[in-house]
């Protein structure tokens, strides 16, 4: 039986969720934030170690200004939390490029890293800003050449995610994790983020746990 220990998610749909209900979109992404509330504490109640979220990727500074300032005031808030974060003994990373945000931003990124980073329990790897494209392009600047170098040279040193969840009925990456999902098993569901269930999870990590990851290899 396979061990979910790596999840992550690519949180998408809370545009939706929000504009069928005749919300703002803002009002979506802040519904998101409470979900992934709940996902801490289904991972730990699950014993998944590390939660990967995409909540914000390069290309969505393409959005109007108002909603890439709504997420950015969503992401101080929730940045901000660190004592609780700390007091549940979470720690946070935070991946992606420092370019483009502010800096009261990245001290806040660099306090909750910071604040939380002797924390032993589930790791939230908060992909905010991010482009998986970027990430290998910045690892080859460091001067990492072979898969190993490249590999140590992302923004984390964690284990590639065993499973990507995309939710909001696309099936597509959007530039997420994608050198460390050479082997990461796919799952697209149609449920919007702000409707994810933990039913629906425990299902996904029941299907996980019995399909053959054979990672190139033969299995007998
Ligand atoms: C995902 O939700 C969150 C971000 C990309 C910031 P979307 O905002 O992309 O939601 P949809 O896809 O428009 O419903
Ligand atoms: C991917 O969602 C990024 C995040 C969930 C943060 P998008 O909504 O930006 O992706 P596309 O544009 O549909 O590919
Ligand atoms: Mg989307």
């Amino acid at each position: 039986m396979n061990k979910l220990n790596h999840l992550a998610i690519i949180a998408d749909g809370n545009g939706r969720w929000a504009e069928r209900r005749g919300l703002s979109r803002s009002e979506g992404h802040e519904q998101g934030l409470h979900k992934i509330d709940d996902l801490l504490h289904w991972c730990v109640n699950l014993d998944i170690g590390v939660l990967s979220v995409y909540v914000f990727s390069w290309d969505n500074w393409k959005r109007p200004k108002a909603e890439v300032d709504a997420l950015i005031n969503l992401a101080n808030k929730y940045f901000d939390r660190y004592k609780e974060f700390g007091e549940n003994n979470v720690r946070v990373v935070v991946s992606g490029t420092r370019e483009r945000l502010e800096q009261d931003t990245i001290d806040r990124i660099e306090t909750v890293q910071r604040e939380t980073a002797h924390c032993d329990g589930l790791i939230l790897n908060l992909c905010a800003n991010y482009s998986g494209r970027r990430e290998i392009v910045d690892a080859i600047a460091k001067g990492a050449r072979t898969d190993e170098e490249i590999t140590k040279a992302l923004y984390q040193e964690l284990p590639p995610p065993d499973l990507i969840l995309r939710t909001g009925g696309h099936q597509r990456l959007s530039d997420f994790l994608l050198w460390q999902s050479a082997y990461t098993e796919l799952v697209f569901s149609h449920t919007l983020f702000p409707d994810l269930s933990l039913a629906e999870i425990r299902q996904i990590k029941k299907g996980f746990e019995s399909v053959t990851r054979k990672f190139g290899g033969v299995v007998v």
